[in-house]
């Protein structure tokens, strides 16, 4: 069994998948990392030599590298879905949420670490509500081919607490 967490940069991927899966007793893997193992370099560093492209290509590789892992909670890259067939892919080969997270959330958490992320680097305030915006809409039909829709749109919410309360009602 494999689950993929989706979302936008900022929606906590990451800091819940990584609980979730200390209370499932899965494994948990989160893709940016294991991009930046394989490729001995940070993602902003692979951004800024390499390019996008590049990127997107070395990002499906490592996704279609981990439908071999068995029991594991997999956090994708907010982009992950949105490029070739790999939305697709994940809802074939495992069980997939979307962390759908507001506007608001959003930029209050990114805001402060912008310097880390290459598709952010160097915005304002209000641009980056407006580059947030503008995303999503490009976005959003990718992730709502989700299989699971879980909303956040207030800060402190326990993602995990309530996935795990979701899928023990499944069972
Ligand atoms: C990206 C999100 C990042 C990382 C890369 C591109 C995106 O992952 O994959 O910087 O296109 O939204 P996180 O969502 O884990 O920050």
């Amino acid at each position: 069994m494999r689950l993929y967490l989706l979302g936008f940069m900022g929606s906590g991927k990451s800091f819940s998948g990584k609980q979730l899966a200390e209370k499932f007793g899965m494994s948990f893997i989160d893709l940016d990392d294991f991009i930046e193992e394989k490729e001995g370099r940070t993602i902003r560093e692979i951004f800024e030599k390499e390019g996008e492209d590049y990127f997107r290509k070395i990002e499906k590789m490592c996704l279609l590298e981990m439908g071999q892992k068995e029991m594991t909670i997999i956090s994708t890259g907010g982009g992950t879905p949105c490029f070739f067939d790999n939305m697709k892919w994940m809802n074939e080969n495992g069980v997939t949420v979307f962390l759908e997270t507001s506007v608001e959330v959003l930029s209050n958490r990114l805001f402060d670490e912008m310097q880390k992320r290459p598709l952010l680097k160097g915005l304002s305030k209000e641009e980056l509500k407006h580059f947030i915006e503008k995303k999503l809409e490009e976005r959003n039909p990718f992730y709502h081919q989700t299989q699971i829709l879980y909303q956040q749109n207030l800060e402190g919410q326990d993602v995990a607490e309530e996935l795990r309360r979701y899928f023990f009602r499944m069972i």
